[in-house]
């Protein structure tokens, strides 16, 4: 029996594989939603004897996809992809996103743009007014990294945001590594006033690789909720 906040995810990730076609190629997302995805596509695919070629966003994801029997290949096998299936941790109107809750973000990001389509899958607590109440992830190069935390510092006092303490992301009493081997700084913002200006001018700063915004990027979110009704909000809405 499901706790109702696992309900939900389950939920959503069943219905958002509904979208899934023979022939397709897949990004599969990272997180605990997107891994009850890989579990309901793995299921299709073995009822229906689909052919489903799948791109994952993290090594997590590709060990997973793989244990199901899933065809794991690298991104650049695929080339493009007809679409890509993950979680988020919060999503605004607009179907803007912050991501790298799970510190994937930059293979999360590198894989939805590189297909025709993404749908997000969620529970109702992550929709939001406004983007910035949970930190806005972003991942940086580990030269000099404390040198790009303090430049990030310096642009967010000139920049319209309500909070502006920056953390390094720990894995124990360790700085956590992504699969890239670099770090996350978690930017506490609070509120972010102009998403797409934040992420311009992050992206700028040199020892930024990548940051957690997804803007323009989310076609679909499917939100499922513990008592086991789904909504979808489609960005044409
Ligand atoms: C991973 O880096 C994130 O972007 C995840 O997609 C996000 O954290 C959602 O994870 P859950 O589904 O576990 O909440």
């Amino acid at each position: 029996e499901l706790s109702p906040a696992e309900k939900g995810k389950f939920i959503s990730a069943r219905r958002a594989v509904d979208y899934v076609q023979d022939g397709m190629k897949l990004g599969l997302g990272t997180g605990s939603t997107a891994a009850w995805m890989v579990k309901c596509l793995a299921r299709r695919v073995q009822q229906e004897g689909l052919q489903i070629s799948c791109a994952a966003t993290s090594t997590r994801t590709a060990e997973l996809a793989k244990s199901l029997g899933l065809d794991v290949r690298a991104l650049d096998d695929l080339g493009w992809l007809d679409l890509t299936i993950d979680g988020a941790d919060e999503f605004d109107p607009e179907l803007s996103l912050i991501k790298g809750g799970g510190a994937a973000l930059l293979q999360e990001k590198i894989v939805a743009s590189a297909s025709d389509q993404m749908i997000v899958i969620t529970d109702p607590a992550k929709e939001v007014a406004s983007l910035g109440a949970f930190p806005l992830p972003v991942e940086v190069i580990p030269f000099g990294a404390m040198t790009t935390k303090a430049l990030i510092e310096q642009m967010l006092t000139e920049m319209d945001v309500a909070g502006r303490e920056v953390t390094l992301r720990m894995a124990g009493d360790k700085a956590l590594r992504t699969d890239e081997n670099n770090l996350i700084l978690d930017l506490h913002l609070q509120k972010i006033g102009n998403a797409r200006e934040l992420s311009l001018m992050l992206n700028q700063i040199p020892g930024v690789v990548e940051n957690g915004l997804f803007i323009d990027i989310c076609d679909i979110v499917v939100i499922g909720d513990g008592a086991g009704k789904v909504t979808v909000k489609d960005i044409s809405d």
